[in-house]
């Protein structure tokens, strides 16, 4: 059966490694972003669209979806868009910790807004974010990213609640590192660095199977589970122990 999927930051990474798949298996596919050059490597496929949309703007994301919508339905929809911390600092970067939150976290929002209302009216759907495993524990150096993620944690898990009674399901991933532009300009260490095509290939299975929360990769995530679940003071005194590398105030 062909599904209408919309992907937001289907142009790139992880959204645009899900938009590929999805084309493949036969079902029609919309992505958006900022940048429509980004769009260009999928121009050529059929059963493709795309939006010029700032997913921080309400009445961008909500115009788009509605668009996808009416010209043939939504069963999907996958909330990839996001943004991080190319550089730990010690002191926080305010005005990127804003874009972040506004990008990672009201995104989201205002991506499943519009999806909510189309979904609840037809009593099907589901509804997927990219989270990550910075959502599970404060971590050092990209505080505002580690808490837009454990909003957009807490959302899905409410909405997933919320939702039941309309035959929605909400399915929440929370990736470790994937090699993708956002992590190409790190400048710091990515232990259990994963491969695209690996990551693709979980997140659709997750996906597949309706998991409620998936964690990858398998290690990376039953280390940063526990560090969430022990006391803080002990969490604290952990990291006391390890070595941070943070970028020098001007790189
Ligand atoms: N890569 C990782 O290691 C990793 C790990 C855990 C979680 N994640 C999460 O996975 C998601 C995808 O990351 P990625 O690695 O695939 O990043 P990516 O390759 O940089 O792709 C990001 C996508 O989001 C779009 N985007 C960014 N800001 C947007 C905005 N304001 N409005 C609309 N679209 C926007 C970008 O398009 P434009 O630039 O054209 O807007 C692009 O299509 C993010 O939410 C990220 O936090 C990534």
């Amino acid at each position: 059966m062909s599904l209408s999927i919309f992907i937001t930051g289907g142009t790139s990474g992880i959204g645009k490694a899900l938009a590929e798949y999805y084309l493949e298996q036969g079902h029609r596919v919309a992505v958006c972003g900022r940048d429509e050059t980004k769009f260009s490597f999928l121009k050529t496929q059929e059963n493709i669209s795309y939006y010029q949309v700032n997913v921080v703007n309400r009445d961008e994301i909500y115009n788009a979806v509605y668009d996808f919508h009416q010209k043939g339905g939504l069963d999907l929809i996958v909330a990839s868009a996001g943004v991080g911390f190319s550089r730990k600092t010690k002191i926080p970067d305010f005005q990127r910790s804003r874009d972040i939150v506004n990008i990672n976290l009201l995104g989201v929002i205002n991506t499943f807004e519009p999806a909510i209302e189309i979904m609840t009216k037809q009593k099907s759907g589901h509804l997927v974010a990219i989270s990550s495993v910075a959502s599970l524990c404060g971590f050092p150096g990209v505080s505002a990213y580690s808490a837009a993620k454990a909003g957009v944690n807490k959302l899905c898990e409410g909405y997933a609640v919320d939702l039941r009674e309309y035959n929605i399901d909400v399915t929440t991933i929370a990736p470790g590192f994937v090699d993708t532009p956002l992590t190409k300009t790190n400048h710091h260490p990515m232990p259990f660095l994963t491969d695209i095509d690996v990551a693709r290939d979980k997140i659709v299975k997750a996906i597949e199977s309706k998991k409620a929360f998936f964690v990858f990769p398998f290690f990376f995530g039953v280390m940063l589970r526990f560090l969430s679940i022990i006391p803080r003071g002990l969490y604290l005194k952990m990291m006391k122990l390890f070595k941070f590398k943070y970028a020098k105030p001007k790189d």
